[in-house]
């Protein structure tokens, strides 16, 4: 079924036997006379909101209305678990019409930024969840932040953007902080062989001082490059280009799409 998504790079096999045995999300199959057409998962990912993913109707089934009864289905089964939001991130044309026609808002669109490791530097410094939730100020004030629409765009969950996520990120060591506390990378779990980062705050030689330490750290733990999602327009493009970072695919981009339940 996913052989033909993506151009064959569909990542749902490799994810697969994992999500089957999750009892901590709901990975639901559609069938129509005993054959499996469509896919799609269900993971509460923080209090009030869950995660929709991996949506897949078997190519010859498509535009039989297959995907927006199994999204019906999905809304009606978040409903009546109590959740305050369904949140879910797509790149793809026929899915957006999808969404925003079932009533999704768009709440952020991303781009993706790459730089290579370079040899040579120190990683930025992590804070600790105390000092992270300090920072809160800083970042909800930095310029630029308006574009995330107040959520950090991870695109495996994206989570509302406050002193809390700070507080999470710095646990789970997924934040890296640049000199005097005035720039901030918010990092995520990688799909690849790379550095992750979901979000940037702060501007000029502090945020360039940590794009830099990001790739030093990538070449640290032996890993090829860095990948950063910004919403375009967003200051820190100058930032980035200055820092030898480039368009990984200046062409698509990513959006993250919210419904209220
Ligand atoms: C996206 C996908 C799940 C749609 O499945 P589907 O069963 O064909 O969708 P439906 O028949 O229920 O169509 C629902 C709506 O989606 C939109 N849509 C579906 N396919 C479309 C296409 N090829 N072009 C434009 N819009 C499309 C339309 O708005 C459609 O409503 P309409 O038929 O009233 O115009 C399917 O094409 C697929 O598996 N694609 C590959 C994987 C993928 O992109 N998944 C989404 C990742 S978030």
């Amino acid at each position: 079924m996913t052989q033909d998504v993506w151009e064959g790079h569909d990542y749902l096999a490799r994810v697969f036997d994992r999500w089957v045995s999750d009892a901590g999300a709901a990975f639901q199959a559609a069938e129509i006379e005993g054959v499996v057409v469509g896919l799609q998962r269900l993971r509460p990912f923080a209090p009030g909101l869950v995660w929709y993913e991996g949506l897949r109707v078997a190519s010859e089934h498509r535009r039989q209305g297959v995907a927006r009864t199994m999204l019906e289905a999905a809304i009606d089964e978040a409903r009546a678990q109590n959740l305050r939001e369904m949140r879910l991130a797509t790149r793809d044309l026929p899915a957006v019409r999808l969404f925003e026609s079932a009533g999704f808002r768009r709440i952020v669109e991303v781009k993706w930024w790459r730089g290579l490791r370079v040899e040579g530097g120190e990683p930025a410094r992590m804070p600790e969840a105390t000092e992270a939730r300090k920072l809160w100020p800083f970042v909800a004030s930095s310029r630029g932040i308006e574009l995330y629409g107040g959520v950090s765009p991870d695109l495996n969950g994206a989570r509302d953007l406050d002193a809390t996520e700070l507080e999470r990120l710095a646990r789970s060591g997924l934040l890296r902080v640049g000199p005097g506390g005035r720039a901030l990378a918010l990092l995520r779990e990688p799909w690849g062989q790379n550095i992750a980062v979901s979000l940037l705050a702060g501007a000029g030689g502090a945020l360039r001082e940590v794009l830099m330490a990001l790739r030093f750290e990538a070449d640290a733990d032996g890993l090829s490059h860095v990948t950063i999602n910004l919403p375009p327009g967003h200051p820190a493009e100058e930032d980035l280009r200055a820092t030898g970072y480039d368009f990984a695919d200046a062409e698509n981009s990513a959006y993250v799409y919210a419904l209220k339940l």
